[in-house]
């Protein structure tokens, strides 16, 4: 293995990032390939990245790989990216577990096949104690979807309305137990959210890169730190310390 360069890293490194991996189909393009070589190249990315994020002390590692709205992509895109979400079970599943990653899935499991959701569920338990990293994978995820569900599960709960708080709906989120993301990135230059952890995301800071995914390495990933670190979170307050006037 190559060895790494050694980095400086900034003073505040963010305990949870998020990542909307996106330009894969543009890098396929670019490189005249069909768009799953896309998917493949940027599946492949994904190893490095989590790598990176250990390495600099990230906790939790959130990645929208599958929207709600991604179904709407022509037949033979969608099994190619389920086939690559079987392969990457397969294949990495051992490894992961052992380098101590937690895997979580946020998103809902209904329209995949059987055997697939079988699969993710076993990953899920396999790794439910690990505590280096966490790994958390949107897959078939859409914020609003995520928040339909947590409102119908409310009511079925049979919740008074007077006890509904932030937190509690928190909690009836795939990411309960999670904290918000510090920041959220997105690789190959559109700036929307595109249906991403809309709750969760309310003060994340957003970094934007024209950067396609197959393409962000680590030193994008230290570019996107030495950003956040510079960034003033005001959380709605005014700068400097906290006065009354
Ligand atoms: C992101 O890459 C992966 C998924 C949405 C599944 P895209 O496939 O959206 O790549 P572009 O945006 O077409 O380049
Ligand atoms: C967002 O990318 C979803 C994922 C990266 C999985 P899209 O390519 O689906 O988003 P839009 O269509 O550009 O908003
Ligand atoms: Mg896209």
């Amino acid at each position: 293995m190559a060895r790494k360069k050694k980095v400086k890293l900034p003073k505040t490194i963010p305990t949870h990032i998020a990542i909307i991996m996106d330009g894969n189909g543009r890098w396929a393009r670019s490189r005249a390939l069909p768009r799953n070589a896309g998917h493949r190249a940027g599946v492949e990315n994904l190893r490095p990245v989590l790598e990176a994020c250990v390495e600099f002390g990230i906790r939790y590692l959130t990645v929208y790989a599958f929207s709600t709205e991604n179904w709407e992509r022509p037949a033979d895109e969608v099994q190619g990216l389920m086939n690559i979400l079987e392969d990457v079970i397969d294949r990495e599943i051992t490894e992961l577990h052992e380098n101590g990653v937690k895997l979580r899935h946020l998103g809902h499991l209904e329209r995949l096949r059987p055997a697939l959701q079988e699969k993710v569920l076993k990953a899920i338990d396999l790794t439910k104690d690990n505590t280096r990293i966490s790994l958390n994978i949107a897959w078939n995820y859409g914020g609003r979807d995520e928040l339909v569900r947590a409102i119908r599960k409310l009511i079925e709960d049979g919740v008074p309305a007077e006890d509904i708080t932030e937190a509690l709906v928190g909690d009836y989120l795939y990411t309960a137990g999670c904290p918000d993301p510090d920041m959220i990135i997105r690789t190959a230059g559109d700036q929307r959210v595109s249906n991403f952890l809309l709750w969760q995301g309310a003060y994340a800071e957003l970094y934007v890169t024209p950067t396609y995914w197959p393409d962000f390495g680590r030193e994008d990933l230290l570019d996107a730190l030495h950003q956040y670190a510079s960034r003033e979170r005001r959380f709605g307050r005014v700068p400097g310390p906290v006065t009354s006037s």
